[in-house]
């Protein structure tokens, strides 16, 4: 039997993963610093076959001792939030970029076979657009003067309009928020060190994520769960620019599957590759969608009309690559899961931090 390590196995999408190889004949063992915004309200209970180490990854000793007889890792350990990222630059820097180091340096010479970090959609900044004749762009980005104006969608060279469409791994990346700088630099700390080392190495780049287990009262991530939280709260959900703009939401299940197939299937070794539902849908279309599935459609979104900095407009994944390297389907379709998720959080309770992110931000000059 294999044993695997998971940094962050606590958090999330963690539990999620330790739950998914220990019911495909895994031994797990989690590393996790337990952080407060995550855990304050003591969401960590992992199932008893799990070892759980707790302990920081920038602890090299610790790290050590959580590397012993382990045949892979799954790194996930991770400071998670954009717009935070913004003004806690240190604190992200360090856990997400000092942390993945610490964890690569303690690797060497171990007889580990693969890693697999988790990195993010966010490192494409602006997803993949096209012209009106059909041509694909490379790189689009938005002026902040233009996004303060409420010119929300991002326009081409010649100031025309753009259709945005799937984006696939080949788009250059373009880090437009810390947080983003972080997922990537750890993607490439992996990818290097699995080159020079010889150790197998994938990164997966997580689209949005939801399901049962997410951090309800943390308001820094997941557009979910904040809105789950102010509707279960009997507030609107609190929507930036005008609602329009498009992500990807991909079901918890698919994603641990999705890292279970990147430490089995040989061809994954070397390759980012999307995991997404493959789905865009917008952001107001996701907030009357919930609010139906929590018996409070009358409730609704508060349209701010204002840009988060580092925010982009759309973003939503192609998923060939995940599909043929992976054989990775998803499962589980947005408007399928949100009864489901809707009565996990009515049974979770969440205390609805949304007022105090948007002040956080706001106080700082990174609302406009
Ligand atoms: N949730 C999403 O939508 C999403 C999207 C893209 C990428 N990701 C990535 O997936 C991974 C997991 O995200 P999540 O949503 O489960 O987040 P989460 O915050 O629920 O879990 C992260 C876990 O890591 C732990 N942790 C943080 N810093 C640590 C450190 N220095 N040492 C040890 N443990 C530490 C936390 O205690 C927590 O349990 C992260 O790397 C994140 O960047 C998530």
């Amino acid at each position: 039997m294999a044993a695997i390590l998971v940094t962050g196995g606590c958090g999330f999408i963690g539990r999620h993963v330790a739950e998914e190889l220990l019911d495909h004949g895994y031994e797990v063992r989690i590393l996790d610093a337990l952080i407060d915004q995550v855990h304050g309200d003591g969401d960590s209970v992992n199932p008893e076959a799990v070892d759980v180490i707790r302990g920081d990854v920038r602890d090299k000793p610790v790290v050590e001792k959580a590397l012993d007889g382990v045949d892979g890792v799954i790194h996930l350990a991770a400071e998670v939030g954009v717009g935070q990222s913004m003004y806690e630059i240190a604190r992200y820097v360090g856990g997400n970029d000092l942390g993945t180091a610490v964890l690569l340096e303690a690797m060497i010479g171990r007889p580990i076979r693969r890693i697999v970090v988790a990195s993010s959609m966010s490192v494409y900044g602006e997803g993949r657009y096209r012209t009106e004749d059909g041509h694909r762009l490379e790189l689009i980005r938005r002026r902040s003067e233009s996004v303060r104006a409420g010119q929300w969608n991002p326009r081409g060279p010649k100031g025309e309009a753009l259709t945005p469409v799937a984006t696939d791994e080949e788009k250059p990346v373009d880090l437009a928020s810390i947080y983003a700088l972080t997922k990537y630099a750890q993607e490439k700390q992996v990818l290097i060190f699995g080159e020079a080392y010889n150790v197998e190495a994938v990164a997966l780049r997580l689209f949005n994520v939801f399901g049962a287990g997410q951090a309800l009262s943390n308001p820094y991530t997941g557009v979910l769960a904040n809105f789950a939280s102010r509707l279960a709260n009997g507030q609107p959900p609190m929507i930036f620019e005008d609602g329009q703009q498009r992500r990807d939401f991909v079901h918890v299940r698919d994603v641990a599957r999705a890292f279970r197939l990147a430490l089995e299937k040989p061809n994954a070794s070397g390759h980012v590759i999307n995991i997404g539902s493959g789905q865009p849908y917008t952001i107001a279309q996701v907030a009357a969608l919930l609010a139906d599935a929590m018996g409070v459609p009358d409730l609704r979104p508060d349209i701010m009309n204002k840009a988060r900095s580092g925010d982009i407009r759309n973003c939503f994944a192609d998923i060939s690559k995940a599909r043929e390297l992976l054989s990775f389907e998803p499962a589980h379709r947005l408007e399928n899961s949100l009864r489901p998720f809707a009565e996990w959080v009515r049974n979770t309770g969440a205390i609805d931090r949304g007022a105090e992110m948007k002040r956080q931000l706001e106080e700082r000059g990174l609302v406009s």
